[in-house]
């Protein structure tokens, strides 16, 4: 007979050298599995950088699974975004020829506008023989070109985001783009649980962090976090981007002198720091888009503005430090969520024990805003 999970004590599991069976409602997790659920098409998903697509250029991408492709006209007009396959025997339109203001097809010359309409069938001397291709609401935003997936009517309802920083001459901004092979929700979670600081202890030292609270609501989870430092020294790239800190204190005791407010705002992330007195000195935007059908490769677009101290060359002499601290620091990030994805694919599904509130509310925030997979 089968045994009811709910009915087996973890005192009585534990020295079985089973896999342990503690089931107490904080680590079960009923309903879907997260890593089966997509990424909700109906928001503006950035694709690209506005600076590549110059002016005359066609630029090939995707979403989940479907080529699209990203032009400007000729005249550095707005871009606009059509699928990545000509009608008429759908190679990819990327591989083709902006004239003016329409593509055309690098095979046989097949002419598309920015309404997805086969404006010219060159062999042809017959208006409207060719099909039309699928066109996306696109619109660019802080840097980035944005399209939007899902249902078109939708998307005028829908803000368009603004990296909040972007535009602040105050900010000096660093753009990144990393490609991850895990699904999206694995890096929404690495980034709002601040408890991985372990992870990090041969760039930041012995840094552990102090959960500050935590906020939620329909479409955002919050948490807000400070640090202390228990031994080691205070890396270099760090104390330049925050100022020197209070050292082996105690945590407990330690005046804060940072908040860090990690927030999922769906689909979209943000991590914010606040020096003690309350002003803004660093602003990360991040979003995750996925590649392909399986969802389970990720393409991040990421904006990183810090505040410019009183000696603004300061900040460009220490630039490239910076650079090379924070790579580092995401590199073992993507092996780690890289290593949990390979653990989902070989257990077949999550078998994530999540004992933080603030992930598993992050976790039924990506849930009810996705969108199950289909099977
Ligand atoms: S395949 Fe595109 S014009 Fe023929
Ligand atoms: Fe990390």
């Amino acid at each position: 007979m089968q045994k009811n999970r709910e009915d087996e004590s973890p005192e009585k599991t534990r020295n079985s050298g089973e896999h342990s069976t503690v089931t107490s409602d904080l680590y079960e997790r009923k309903g879907p599995d997260l890593r089966r659920i997509n990424l909700n098409p109906d928001f503006w998903h950035p694709i690209a950088w506005s600076h590549k697509i110059k002016p005359g250029k066609a630029f090939g991408t995707r979403y989940a699974g479907d080529p699209v492709v990203i032009i400007r006209p000729e005249d550095g007009s707005a871009v606009y975004a059509l699928e990545d396959r000509c009608a008429h025997r759908q190679v990819p339109l990327s591989k083709g020829h902006v004239d003016g203001e329409v593509v055309r097809c690098c095979y046989h010359g097949w002419a598309f506008d920015r309404k997805g309409d086969c404006v010219t069938v060159p062999y042809l001397n017959k208006p409207g023989v060719g099909r039309g291709v699928k066109t996306y609401p696109c619109r660019e935003s802080g840097g980035l070109v944005f399209i939007f997936p899902g249902n078109p009517a939708l998307a005028d309802h829908i803000p368009v985001p603004l990296p909040s920083q972007v535009n602040n001459p105050e900010f000096k901004t660093r753009r990144f783009d990393p490609r991850v092979n895990c699904h999206y929700s694995f890096m929404h979670e690495n980034l709002m649980d601040m408890n991985h600081q372990f992870l990090h202890r041969k760039q930041m030292g012995q840094i552990t962090s102090r959960f500050m609270g935590q906020d939620k609501g329909e479409n955002f989870v919050e948490a807000r976090y400070s640090f202390a430092r228990k031994g080691g020294e205070q890396p270099l790239a760090e104390r330049l981007l925050f100022g020197k800190h209070n050292d082996k204190i105690d945590v407990k005791d330690q005046p804060v002198d940072e908040i860090v407010t990690v927030r999922t705002t769906y689909p979209y992330q943000t991590l914010q720091i606040h020096d003690k007195d309350g002003d803004l000195i660093m602003d990360l935007w991040a979003a995750y888009v996925p590649q392909g059908k399986d969802e389970d490769e990720t393409q991040t677009f990421g904006l990183l503005s810090v505040k410019r101290p009183k000696w603004k060359f300061l900040l460009d002499l220490a630039w490239p430090v910076l650079g090379i601290f924070t790579n580092r620091i995401f590199l073992e990030d993507k092996e780690i969520v890289e290593l949990e994805q390979a653990a989902w694919r070989d257990l077949g599904g999550d078998h994530n024990v999540e004992v933080f509130p603030v992930v598993r509310n992050l976790r039924d925030l990506l849930i009810r805003s996705g969108i199950p997979a289909a099977r």
